[in-house]
């Protein structure tokens, strides 16, 4: 009886939760024409600032130019806003203060369907569905012109069909409830996989903090740089050997930039990262 009546009464709060869900007021849909800006460059940030509680910044008056084909990488300790300034990028939380542009467009002007097509994302928490693995890459890709070819193609490119060949149902492995029938690094790779299929014009990459043995890092390295190619890539790096590839490295520390230059050109100021720095 006792553990009836827990199951009822969590399952009571869990729905609560769920009509809180369908209660929220939708998102407005922007259907007016969109404002061009005069932008400088492909993305801009412009002092842009974001609070999740409206008492302390997480982002403070962040300006920032990214030009096309351009590949920008974060550093920063832990806590810094690296994620949530991504997060500001996808359109996904609403700066408090400033805008961001893309072509000279506002993000928030932008509609859903354009934001899908403009982005590809490989996130730290990155989430894969209770589908195949086939299905899980062509996701976010238009579905009609996905082919299993495609797929295959897409999964070599990022270093992933090794691994998802030796699984006993290789492609059509389904995901179980917490994806743990994959490892940290493999679901990384799917996720890869996932961009290089849908051809994304910018990328953002906020690169997993789990930590990875030397020959997943490897591979991860190879899938992200043939997934770099030729795209504008915003990416948070967590380890060294991603710095490599990066055009500019800016340092964030408690939501502002307080370095930018590229790898050689911190290596000679001096500051605490130069250990991370010269790791790579
Ligand atoms: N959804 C949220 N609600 C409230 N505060 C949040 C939320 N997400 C992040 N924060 C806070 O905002 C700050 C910046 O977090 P963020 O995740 O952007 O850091 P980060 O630089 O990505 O860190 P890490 O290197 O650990 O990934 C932290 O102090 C964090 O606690
Ligand atoms: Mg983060």
């Amino acid at each position: 009886m006792a553990t009836i009546t827990n199951t009822i009464q969590s399952t009571i709060a869990a729905s609560e939760r769920i009509f809180e869900l369908l209660d929220e007021e939708e998102k407005p849909i922007f259907s007016g024409q969109a404002t061009k800006y005069n932008a400088n460059a492909f993305i801009q940030f412009e002092n842009v600032s974001f609070s999740y509680n409206n008492i302390h910044s997480t982002i403070k008056d962040i300006h920032l130019e990214i030009n096309k084909g351009e590949t920008v990488a974060i550093i920063g300790s832990n806590g810094a806003g690296k994620s949530t300034l991504s997060l500001l990028l996808l359109g996904l939380l609403t700066p408090s203060k400033g805008k961001i542009l893309i072509n000279g467009m506002d993000i928030h002007q932008m509609k859903e369907h354009e934001k899908l097509e403009l982005f590809g994302t490989v996130l730290q928490e990155d989430w894969l569905f209770r589908r195949s693995i086939r299905e899980n890459i062509a996701y976010g890709s238009n579905n009609n012109q996905v082919t299993d070819e495609a797929i295959v193609r897409a999964a070599e490119l990022a270093q992933a069909d090794y691994f998802i060949r030796n699984l006993p149902n290789g492609y059509d492995t389904v995901m179980n409830e917490s994806s743990s029938n994959l490892s940290e690094g493999e679901k990384q790779l799917i996720a890869i996989a996932r961009a290089v299929l849908a051809q994304p014009e910018i990328l953002v990459l906020d690169e997993a903090t789990s930590h990875v043995d030397k020959e997943m890092d490897e591979r991860i390295q190879s899938g992200l740089q043939e997934l770099m190619k030729g795209r504008t890539t915003f990416i948070i790096a967590h380890h060294p050997s991603t710095l490599k590839n990066a055009d500019r490295i800016l340092v964030l520390d408690k939501g502002e930039i307080i370095q930018e230059g590229s790898r050689e050109e911190l290596m000679d100021q001096d500051d605490y990262y130069e250990d991370f720095l010269f790791q790579s």
